[in-house]
């Protein structure tokens, strides 16, 4: 599946620019942004079947009252990842096609699972799916900081004889976004053009698993390897 949409050049300042950004400024978000977006929406919706939502200007799904731990402000765009129950990895994969999207547009996001008012989303799943997350979107009152990663010898097998696409797929994994950025998940080469990831047991490390897996095909060129 390929991200058509960022081109080839603009790839890894993308995936280094974005972080998760909670606060965000009262700037609209431009309807040929808008388009973009729902563009990319409507080719995952064909492609997979998932019932992906942007919803502008509403400010009742993120509040910044809530006490714990990635309180919100300002936040009046986002993006509802509906799809079947167990969809986990693929609500990930495409949902993060959403998010380095956003980014390329100039855009700042935030994943999340949690720290929403569900209650007060405006929008309604089609019959046989359940809500996955919510994906925050709007300009940021700040571009967010980069998250502290763990050593890639943590996340794969590494060794003198790893192939540079191996390498460049871990750079690009280790950028991505993870819950409560745990980085549960495992990523070993098999044979030369073999590729296999793991999550690990964690809270949502399954979508974990789809973003990490998207970000690593961008790193390291689908055409240099297949999943195993
Ligand atoms: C599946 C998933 C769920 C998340 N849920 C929340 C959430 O409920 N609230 C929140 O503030 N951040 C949430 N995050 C954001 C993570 O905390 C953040 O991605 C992580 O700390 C890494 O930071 P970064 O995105 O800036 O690289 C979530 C991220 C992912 C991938």
């Amino acid at each position: 599946m390929e991200n058509t949409a960022i081109p080839r050049e603009a790839l890894w300042d993308v995936l280094r620019a974005r972080h998760s950004v909670r606060r965000y400024t009262g700037r609209p978000i431009e309807p040929e942004k808008a388009a973009a977006l729902q563009a990319e929406i409507d080719a995952i919706g064909r492609e997979t079947g998932l019932d992906f939502r942007l919803v502008l200007d509403d400010p009742n799904v993120f509040r910044a009252d809530r006490p714990h731990y990635g309180s919100f402000s300002g936040c009046r765009n986002f993006i509802v990842l509906y799809g079947p129950k167990g969809a986990d990895e693929q609500v990930g994969y495409h949902g993060e096609r959403l998010v380095l999207l956003a980014q390329y547009l100039g855009l700042n996001t935030c994943w999340c699972a949690l720290t929403f008012e569900k209650t007060a989303i405006p929008v309604k799943p089609a019959e046989g799916h359940v809500l996955h997350d919510v994906v925050a979107l709007g300009y940021g009152e700040t571009q967010g900081v980069p998250h502290r990663s763990k050593p890639v010898t943590k996340l794969a097998p590494i060794s003198p004889a790893t192939p540079q696409w191996f390498e460049r797929g871990m750079d690009a994994a280790m950028l991505a976004p993870t819950a409560i950025n745990q980085q549960r998940f495992y990523i070993e080469q098999v044979g030369d053009r073999g590729a296999r990831a793991k999550a690990l047991i964690g809270p949502c490390s399954k979508t974990d698993l789809g973003i990490v897996k998207y970000h690593f095909e961008l790193g390291a060129g689908r055409e240099n390897f297949e999943w195993v």
